[in-house]
């Protein structure tokens, strides 16, 4: 049986999310906006799965906004903040690039945009963070809660805090955290938050911006009144069904998921410090409780994951849109890492379905590969 150490690129669909879409897959023709009885149908399985999803980030229903992928979010979040009123935005330097991107096409129509420095173990530091924003007036912020690739979390409360301070919005991208860690709006002190479906088990193509009612926002998409025009467009209601219904799931099972990642990680990690060639990143600190990232020294990563690949299992080799770019990851770079060690790096990342028998394959195929390198 092949080993699916991906979890963060994508999971997959779980039986009982698919369970919950399939009346509006299959079920009569039915727009939400329509006002028969099956319009209204399909109209409360959007309202209901926005109280889940609401309730998965420890928000208000109505700040909810659909959108088609954390992407769409996180573009979102950005531009439509921005549009709004010009200005300076900053942004974490291992976000990703759905944020990174976003603010950088910015530059073009006036914005000041900067990148927020991280350490060498991949953390934004307060006084740093406090004294650039210090230089010049902001108005937004976007900081991730943890990272794909590295699965370091920021010390989101303590930033936020600083952030607002200086008179910013906050936006958090919790692609990665949500389902994995407790998240919570408040607590984190998000102005703005991003978290998508299909990282949680539930279909790809549907997410959402959760957005504060005071924060000014510009609609990037116009058309019909859909989330009350901020969105316009017909909503994909069985995909927002099961994203609701994942997210339902991820609030029940957070703690049994979360114990059975952690009992793998412990065992993957014990079983890397046997191997001395291996760099770990983002060591000593917070991390996704799913992932691990590392370099076996002298090999490349690609090279290293098409040989995994080729003994059944499935790992990447940093974020899933930078692999096969052959571009070395821009979070290591930031923390640091020159470009041949960062370009050494692999991901592993657990989900529900892995068993420590799995973690024990994996480590003894990493200690043969690197064996022969010995060798
Ligand atoms: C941290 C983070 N933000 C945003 C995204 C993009 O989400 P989506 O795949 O739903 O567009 C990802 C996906 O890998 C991610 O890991």
């Amino acid at each position: 049986m092949p080993i699916y150490f991906d979890h963060n690129a994508t999971t997959h669909l779980d039986a009982r999310v698919l369970e919950a879409m399939m009346p509006y897959l299959s079920g009569p023709a039915a727009n939400p906006s329509s006002l028969h009885r099956y319009g209204r149908l399909a109209r409360d399985a959007i309202e209901a799965a926005r109280v889940q999803v609401a309730q998965l980030v420890g928000a208000q229903p109505r700040d909810v906004i659909w959108t088609s992928g954390g992407t769409e979010a996180n573009n979102y979040a950005i531009k439509g903040v921005m549009q709004a009123a010009r200005g300076r935005v900053l942004y974490g330097a291992t976000e990703h690039p759905a944020v990174m991107e976003a603010a950088e096409s910015l530059r073009a129509g006036g914005c000041e945009v900067e990148a927020i420095p991280v350490d060498r173990r991949g953390i934004i530091e307060a006084d740093a963070l406090a004294a650039q924003l210090a230089r010049a007036p902001t108005r937004l912020v976007s900081i991730m809660r943890a990272n794909n690739e590295t699965g370091v979390i920021q010390d989101l409360p303590a930033l936020a805090a600083i952030v607002h301070a200086a008179g910013a919005w906050l936006h958090v991208d919790a692609v990665q955290a949500a389902g994995k860690l407790a998240v919570d709006m408040d607590q984190l002190g998000a102005d703005l938050l991003t978290v998508s479906s299909h990282k949680i088990y539930g279909p790809k193509g549907i997410a959402a911006l959760v957005v504060r009612s005071d924060v000014e926002l510009e609609a990037l998409q116009h058309g019909g009144a859909q989330e009350r025009g901020r969105r316009g467009g017909t909503e994909n209601v069985a995909a927002i069904a099961g994203f609701g219904r994942a997210a339902e799931l991820a609030i029940e099972e957070l703690d049994p998921r979360t114990q059975h990642y952690a009992q793998l990680i412990e065992q993957l990690d014990a079983g890397l410090r046997q191997i001395p060639e291996i760099v770990m990143f983002g060591d000593g600190v917070a991390r996704l409780p799913n992932t691990r990232q590392f370099a076996l020294s002298g090999y490349d990563g690609e090279a290293l994951l098409m040989e995994l690949d080729r003994k059944g299992i499935a790992v990447s080799s940093g974020s899933a849109c930078a692999s096969g770019s052959g571009e070395p990851s821009h979070v290591l770079l930031a923390m640091g890492f020159d470009p041949v060690t960062a370009k050494g790096a692999i991901r592993v990342s657990v989900g529900v379905v892995n068993t420590t028998d799995e973690v024990a394959r994996f480590l003894h195929v990493l200690a043969e590969i690197a064996g022969t390198l010995r060798s």
